[in-house]
């Protein structure tokens, strides 16, 4: 069995549809018959609660880091960490088993005691027993790209997919992301993860938006980065799908934002060889 190709879903910003894409992502990738892990890499812990679990994990990855930085318990294996989901195929890996005050502060100290020790690939040393029983991970990545944890997870990614809203904000949080990927990344591995870009909350019929779309295509630097299936401006489908805790394409009524994933995932698949 292969290695699991590792999916890093992020973008240096908050509220662009990170967590959205990831779970949408993870959810068509399972539906193709792919064994999936989505790991839930933001404290919010959205990704896992937009999905409906069956078998919730008794322990989480954050416990598991913790165990082996601070040695106050012994370290168990990260299969504990794992929740089975009503999807065939998906798996959850759980940044907390238990919400609160609580795991707030371990996660704090988690990501304090690997980034005062230098540790940051220890993150990706822990998941390796996991690697061969999947075909891809698909991390959701917190709004900031400087965090421990997010670091061990660009130690281990093989392409990081970034949504970008066509505004400026985003395209400028787009650029530091590639520049702290490069930095980031250089200290640990050869070379840095590629990186593919595509639109959110995209409306064709507005001119910026298209402007923007054509801009990047054409761009020396993004351009062959630049992932053509554009997701449109849709939160009244996707809160529907977030209420059913399902991704898009097992939504009871999959509607426009559904497919557009699906084309994304087309894409996706297609431009790394899947
Ligand atoms: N394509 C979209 N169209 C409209 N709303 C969206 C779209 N993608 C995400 N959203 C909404 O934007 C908000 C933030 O999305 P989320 O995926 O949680 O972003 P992030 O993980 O980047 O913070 C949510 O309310 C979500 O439903
Ligand atoms: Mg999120």
């Amino acid at each position: 069995m292969g290695k699991a190709t590792f999916l890093f879903v992020g973008v240096g910003k908050g509220g662009v549809g990170k967590t959205t894409t990831a779970v949408s992502l993870a959810g068509s990738l399972a539906r193709r018959g792919y064994r999936v892990l989505l790991i839930d890499g933001d404290r919010s812990m959205n990704a896992g609660a937009s999905l409906a679990v069956t078998n919730p994990a008794p322990e989480s990855y954050i416990d598991l880091l913790h165990a082996h930085l601070h040695r106050t318990r012994p370290p168990f294996p990260i299969q504990n960490a794992v929740s089975k989901t009503a999807f065939p195929g998906l798996d959850l890996l759980c940044g907390t088993a238990k919400r609160g005050a609580d795991h707030i502060t371990l996660w704090s100290r988690v990501e304090w005691g690997l980034g005062e020790t230098g540790q940051f690939p220890l993150f990706g040393k822990l998941l390796a027993p996991l690697m061969s029983a999947y075909d891809f991970m698909v991390y959701d990545a917190p709004p900031n790209v400087e965090g421990a944890i997010n670091i061990g997870a660009l130690i281990c990614a093989d392409y990081v997919v970034s949504p970008i809203e066509a505004d400026y904000y985003c395209l400028s949080g787009t650029r530091d992301l590639r520049q702290n990927i490069d930095g980031i990344t250089s200290r640990f591995r050869p070379r840095p993860p590629e990186q593919f870009i595509f639109l959110v909350k995209y409306a064709k019929a507005r001119t910026l938006h298209s402007a923007i779309a054509e801009g990047l295509k054409s761009d020396p630097q993004w351009g062959k980065r630049f992932l053509d299936a554009p997701i449109g401006n849709r939160s009244r489908e996707l809160m529907d799908a977030l209420y059913e805790r399902a991704p898009l394409c097992y939504a009871s009524r999959p509607g426009q934002s559904a497919a557009e994933y699906e084309a994304l995932t087309d894409e996706l698949l297609r431009r790394i060889g899947g």
